[in-house]
């Protein structure tokens, strides 16, 4: 990929958007192909993958600019229904860029399965006995994956937990600690989970009722972080009022992000923000979105009150400073990140080689986003920018066709009226034959 600077992308045609991005990323058509309808997914593979198929569900998916991420240039896949968002992620890595792009870094792919062992006649005991066992614990766990061993994953560790109280009364908890590489890993952790449940039993004398994977994956963060100089931050509007200052834009930047930061009402939509970018990405790539969305909330909540996932500031020149810290239990390898054929050519349109670097991107994804929807509630509001891409949707719902849909929204835009009722008139009176 020579740059994920496209400028005029979004003024192309559909088609040439996808000549565009074969030349940019070096895909052929046939590839690209896989993100034309119906071949994102035939029937015939959705039939394969859940029960009772009977079709499958379209969703736009459009491509993320202007990102450099660790020095790389990356255009994003987004699967997304909310307009806005993908605009909003590319002009926000855009000023991103200018401050040297984002910076993402990932720990060890170590994902944690959960087993709970009741009926433990001495729990104290019990976990003595369990470390004393750990390293045979580990070794069987171990033996579970040979693929996943045979590229440097496997079991790493095991912690035990005594639940003093609970509706039911005490028991234990194992963690056994499992990095899963390029995987998302459920499937290898629950399996090893499930082999080491009868050994479990014999060592505490209890019972293991379940043996599933935490999405709490706190062990398996990714973390982003950009700069944008404070020039870039001005925003020059028609008059006074719609003008501001970098320092303006900056300050209240950080002052929307405090909010987030204290309060959990503000803090729910601030993340909701964020995942908007994040699951965006996640689903383009055949990931599990509900994974990742319960392991960024309960990380949230990590401090035992709910809060903002990013944080905001300044560095010593003034300049506005972002970081993003989440969990990230994505994977390139398994599940319909291989199988479905328009996630695959997702992550090859990525280039991302290994699941630490689509987990960066994707917190980079979702630092742009939070920038996007901060910087635009702390100047002309959110509704502003929304007012387009929604108008030609109202305008659609009202029957409007071909080059209708932007003549209708235009008029309600100039009017700042985008009502279905209305855009049934305006269609009616640019129109007559079409109603
Ligand atoms: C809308 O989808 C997302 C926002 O509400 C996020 C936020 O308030 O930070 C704009």
């Amino acid at each position: 990929m020579t740059t994920s600077r496209i400028p005029g992308f979004y003024n192309l045609p559909l088609e040439e958007r996808l000549d565009t991005l074969a030349e940019a990323a070096g895909l052929t058509q046939e590839e690209l192909a896989a993100f034309r309808t119906p071949n994102g997914l035939p029937d015939d593979q959705a039939d394969h993958m859940v029960e009772n198929a009977v079709g499958t569900f379209g969703l736009p998916l459009g491509i993320g600019l202007n990102f450099l991420v660790n020095g790389s240039e990356v255009l994003v896949p987004m699967v997304i229904e909310e307009p806005s968002v993908i605009a909003g992620a590319s002009f926000m890595a855009k000023l991103a860029r200018t401050g040297g792009g984002f910076h993402a870094e990932t720990s060890a792919p170590e994902m944690i399965g959960q087993m709970q062992v009741l009926d433990v006649p001495d729990l104290m005991s019990a976990s003595l006995k369990l470390y004393d066992h750990r390293d045979e614990l580990l070794a069987e766990a171990d033996a579970v994956d040979p693929v996943l061993k045979k590229f440097g994953g496997g079991a790493r560790d095991l912690e035990v937990r005594i639940i003093e109280d609970s509706p039911i009364g005490a028991f234990l908890v194992v963690h056994l600690i499992y990095d899963v590489r390029d995987a998302m890993g459920a499937n290898a952790v629950n399996t090893a989970c499930e082999r080491l449940a009868p050994r479990l039993e014999q060592i505490t004398g209890g019972r293991v009722h379940l043996k599933i994977l935490s999405n709490l994956a706190d062990r398996r963060l990714a973390k982003a972080r950009c700069t944008i100089p404070l020039k870039e931050l001005k925003i020059a509007g028609r008059d006074i009022i719609s003008s501001y200052t970098g320092e303006q834009v900056r300050d209240g930047v950080i002052a929307a992000w405090a909010f987030a930061a204290v309060d959990p009402y503000r803090a729910a939509t601030h993340n909701k923000g964020i995942m908007n970018g994040v699951d965006a990405v996640v689903i383009a790539t055949g990931n599990d979105w509900r994974a990742i969305e319960a392991g960024a909330h309960a990380y949230a909540a990590r401090s035992g009150r709910y809060a903002s996932l990013s944080t905001w500031g300044r560095d010593a020149d003034g300049n506005l400073t972002g970081e993003l810290e989440m969990p990230m239990a994505v994977g390139i390898v398994g599940g319909a990140t291989r199988v479905h054929p328009a996630a695959k050519a997702a992550l090859k349109l990525m280039g991302a080689k290994t699941a630490s670097e689509l987990a960066g991107i994707i917190v980079s994804v979702g630092l742009a986003q939070n920038l996007a929807a901060l910087r635009a509630l702390a100047t002309e509001g959110i509704q502003r920018g929304h007012m387009s891409l929604h108008a030609r949707q109202v305008a659609i719902a009202a029957g409007a066709t071909g080059d209708m849909i932007e003549k209708v929204a235009a008029q309600m835009v100039t009017e700042k009226t985008v009502r279905i009722d209305r855009a049934e008139e305006i269609l009616k009176k640019l129109n007559p034959s079409e109603r």
